[in-house]
């Protein structure tokens, strides 16, 4: 694999770096390690409350200290001033690059303005950071890319599209709501918009209608990607527009696990059962009560994004920064920050329903069959 090889490049020069320096750290008997490559990282996470972000942290730290570094791993409970402080200490302590996964990518423009006053090279993390020239790198995913994948999910499970991609001919219609993420999060935008792309055809033709009406982006978002703030939208949705006992609701755009299952909430309680007309509902993230939910038949599919290759992309760019090579990227063109145009290292998504659970989520080593049934 490419970031294999970049890392074994990474790992080389830091050798040689170390080496021509002298250096008498334990590199030169194992060979393995990154010489040059040690120090304090910084890694701001933006809350405990989800499960993804947990795993995420674990896993940057895991690989930071196997790569020889030490780590400040931080969660700032979707606070934005406690986010700040976070990152101002970890430059205060010294580090040496910062990893960071923004609460509100508009809201650290200063802050960054420090770390580069002291030469600390930025990576963001899964979601972009605006409106600032001092982020450098950034590791994500296809994020159009995961809009797309729910869009479509979702009209597969409608039963528009089969399983092969195709129209089934299916007209319908469908009655749906739509959904989306934080309006800070630049994700929730490239979320949607690929979501939509997919989803308007089959609005413009009638095959899918929003019943409530409600479609554009401010009107859909959620703030802080809040489980409890969807399911509150849904329950007015559901009372507004399908309490007349004949109009019922059968599908639902969840941008995000942690939506998914207040959306789930909001539609047991108004009495939907599963097996007997429940709605087709999406997600993110693959969390783990989720993947239950998928396994239930609350939620129909989920969006896997390995936690693990994504710190692996963190990782090793941190470490190319710091080894004087150039960390790998596959896109430039994508992602402006309002400022400049961030490289980024672009993972693929992966869309789940109940049929891939084995093979995706269990045969890939991301969860245990007991985790996933317990
Ligand atoms: C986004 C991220 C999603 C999801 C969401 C809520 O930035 O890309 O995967 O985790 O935040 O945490």
């Amino acid at each position: 694999m490419k970031l294999k090889s970049l890392l074994a490049v990474a790992a080389t020069g830091a050798i040689i770096i170390g080496m021509s320096a002298c250096s008498s750290t334990a590199s030169t008997t194992s060979g393995s390690t990154a010489a040059a490559a040690t120090g304090l990282i910084g890694v701001a996470m933006p809350t405990k409350s989800s499960q993804r972000w947990i795993a995420d942290g674990d896993n940057i730290k895991k690989q930071l200290e196997a790569a020889g570094f030490t780590v400040d791993l931080e969660y700032a409970q979707d606070d934005i001033p406690t986010q700040v402080t976070q990152i101002e200490n970890m430059i205060t302590k010294g580090a040496k690059a910062l990893i960071i996964a923004s609460i509100d990518g508009t809201t650290l423009t200063n802050t960054l303005q420090t770390a580069a006053d002291n030469k600390i090279p930025v990576i963001a993390y899964d979601r972009l950071i605006r409106d600032s020239n001092n982020v450098d790198y950034y590791a994500t995913f296809d994020n159009y890319k995961v809009g797309v994948e729910q869009g479509t999910s979702l009209l597969t499970g409608l039963g528009v599209l089969g399983a092969d991609g195709k129209d089934t001919g299916n007209k319908g219609p469908f009655n749906v709501e739509l959904f989306a993420g934080s309006p800070d999060d630049n994700n929730a935008t490239f979320f949607f918009n690929g979501a939509m792309d997919t989803l308007k055809p089959y609005i413009a033709s009638g095959v899918v209608k929003v019943a409530s009406g409600q479609t554009d982006f401010k009107s859909v978002a959620t703030l802080r990607w809040d489980g409890a703030t969807a399911q509150a939208r849904m329950e007015n949705i559901l009372t507004s527009t399908y309490s007349n006992g004949t109009t019922k609701v059968n599908g639902i755009l969840s941008p995000y696990d942690g939506i998914s299952r207040g959306l789930i909430s909001a539609v047991t309680s108004a009495g939907y059962k599963v097996g007997a007309g429940f709605p087709i509902i999406t997600g993110q993230d693959a969390e783990l009560d989720s993947v239950k939910a998928i396994n239930s038949g609350e939620q129909y599919s989920t969006i896997y994004k390995d936690t693990r290759e994504l710190a692996k992309v963190a990782v090793s760019m941190a470490q190319a920064l710091l080894t004087g090579s150039t960390p790998e990227t596959n896109d430039t063109k994508t992602y402006d920050n309002g400022k400049k145009v961030i490289p980024a290292y672009l993972l693929q998504p992966v869309a789940v329903t109940k049929a891939d659970v084995q093979k995706v989520l269990i045969d890939g080593g991301y969860y245990t069959s007991a985790q996933v049934s317990g």
